[in-house]
């Protein structure tokens, strides 16, 4: 994780028993270990799984959230998860979120904002 202030879209998808993929392990572990000054930092979410895995399901980018809010980073709008065996493009489903996501951002109430947008189903 590089940037250390700023707005921040961390796209995840989910292997494993609801984990981050292999190649996102040493971040994500990077993260929880050395816990950066981050409070500068706004992000949001978007987490791919298949819900097949029941309740696993697009828990990757759960993980991302709980490490990010560790160093303090602060989440804007919810997570959107995406069924990726939905047949669905990802990305046509994604878009309208991320409008509502960066009109999130860039309001008054940035930062504090939760609830507002996406979809958060399961967690
Ligand atoms: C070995 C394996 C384990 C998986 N575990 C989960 C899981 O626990 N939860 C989930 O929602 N999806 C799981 N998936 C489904 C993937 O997240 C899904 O296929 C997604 O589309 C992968 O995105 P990517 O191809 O962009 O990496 C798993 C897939 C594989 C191959």
């Amino acid at each position: 994780m590089h940037p250390k202030s700023g707005l921040a879209l961390v796209v995840s998808s989910t292997y494993g028993t609801g984990d981050v993929p292999e190649t996102a392990e040493s971040a994500l572990a990077s993260l929880l270990d050395e816990k950066p000054d981050l409070s500068a930092l706004r992000f949001g979410i978007i987490s791919l799984g298949d819900s097949h895995y029941g309740d696993t399901f697009a828990k990757g980018g759960l993980h991302w959230d709980h490490a990010l809010r560790q160093c303090g980073a602060c989440r804007v709008g919810e997570i959107l998860k995406i069924d990726c065996q939905s047949g669905e493009d990802p990305a046509v489903l994604a878009k309208p979120w991320l409008a509502g996501w960066l009109d999130l951002a860039a309001g008054p109430d940035a930062g504090m904002a939760t609830g507002a947008v996406g979809s958060d189903r399961g967690r």
